[in-house]
């Protein structure tokens, strides 16, 4: 941040960590802003908790509803800025012409898709497994066995920024690679050396199948009983997008017939409850997340693939550029048109319906 801007404005941080607080800071040294950090997720309940700031910043698991920005409207707030790339919490009709939603389209899609490699790397040599068994003395092999990615085929489900990366990397590794997309980008298969196909063609050929879509009423339970049906016997599934890609009480059935090989997921449909907290003192009730947890097979990590420093400090970064842009000029570069989810329309104040 080096441009100052009039007045300082005061931000309500939702569902606030002590890592969004090093990052926002640093990232706010001259103080510019008046940050005031909430533990709490941002709700019905909790939105009037915003009362007396100009914005609200938000993550991945708060519910910005028609109520919501109902509430926050009448308490003076301006502005939205999601802090991550998806929005599908946000109810961008009710927000239209009410109040303007910032985000942050790419803070590192690179950061996204190496988690997905590092759960695609890690299920199938069973290094979760291999770690814990050696520090038990125990040293054999027996359950270990992985297959070679060199050489099989991988399914990936959107190639935007994320899809795009990660294809580079399996492309390394000696993959074929199929994909799917409702916007294909035929430039970029020429270049990439990969095939677009439909979806019940990756779904029956891939070995390896990820998820980079984003979640929207056509998406949801994109992986469900039906498509699973249609998959490879062993294949892995990876889910970095959102939760709701996958049907998830579909997935236990295929993991327990033995259909699907294995499963990573940094995501998953209620995870809203869970993660980014700590229940190792309690208990999981959510009977579908603790029986996912029980599988060998199955990796979940809660949320983390945005997860490194340089994501960190470019998501602070642009955030914070995206409140001052809409206060010095009312230039509002990432805001999101709620009919197609891109920034470009709005920005020339031409909504796309
Ligand atoms: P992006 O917008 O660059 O790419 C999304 C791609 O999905 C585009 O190519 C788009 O054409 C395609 N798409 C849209 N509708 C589709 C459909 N119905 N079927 C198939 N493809 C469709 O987004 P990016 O940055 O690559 O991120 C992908 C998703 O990853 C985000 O929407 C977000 O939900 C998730 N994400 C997860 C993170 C994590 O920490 N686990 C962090 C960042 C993003």
């Amino acid at each position: 941040m080096t441009d100052m801007i009039s007045m300082k404005k005061s931000i309500a941080f939702f569902d606030a960590k002590p890592y969004d607080k090093k990052f926002f800071d640093a990232a706010d040294l001259r103080r510019l802003f008046d940050i005031r950090y909430f533990a709490p997720h941002l709700n019905a309940d909790t939105a009037l908790l915003a009362k007396g700031s100009d914005v609200v910043c938000a993550f991945v698991n708060d519910i910005i509803s028609k109520d919501v920005i109902g509430i926050l409207k009448d308490n003076g707030i301006k502005l939205i800025a999601m802090r991550c790339a998806g929005y599908n919490n946000v109810d961008l009709k009710a927000s239209f012409d009410v109040m303007p939603v910032v985000r942050v389209p790419d803070y590192s899609p690179h950061a996204v898709a190496e988690h997905a490699a590092a759960l695609i790397l890690c299920l199938n040599r069973r290094i979760h497994r291999a770690y814990n068994r050696v520090r038990d003395g125990n040293f054999t092999l027996d359950g270990l066995l992985g297959f070679d990615l060199f050489g099989k085929t991988a399914g990936i489900v959107g190639t935007g920024k994320v899809g795009k990366c990660l294809i580079a990397i399996l492309k390394g590794f000696g993959m074929r690679v199929l994909a799917y997309d409702a916007f294909p980008d035929a430039a970029y298969a020429a270049q990439a050396g990969i095939s677009y196909v439909d979806l019940a063609t990756l779904w029956r050929e891939a070995d390896v199948i990820s998820l980079h879509c984003p979640l929207t009423p056509q998406t949801q339970h994109v992986i469900n009983a039906t498509t699973l049906a249609g998959m490879k016997p062993g294949v892995m599934i990876i889910n970095t997008g959102r939760g709701a890609l996958v049907d998830a009480k579909a997935l236990i059935k295929a993991l327990k017939t033995g259909k699907i090989g294995s499963a990573g997921l940094d995501v998953y449909e209620e995870e809203s409850k869970y993660f980014f907290e700590d229940f190792s003192a309690s208990m999981v009730n959510d009977d579908v997340l603790a029986r996912l947890l029980t599988f060998p097979n199955v990796l979940v990590t809660a949320h983390q693939a945005f997860f490194t420093a340089e994501a960190m400090a470019h998501i602070a970064d642009t955030t914070l550029n995206n409140i001052k842009d809409f206060f010095d000029g009312g230039f509002r570069p990432n805001e999101i048109c709620y009919q197609c989810g891109k920034e470009c329309l709005k920005k020339q104040n031409k909504p796309c319906f």
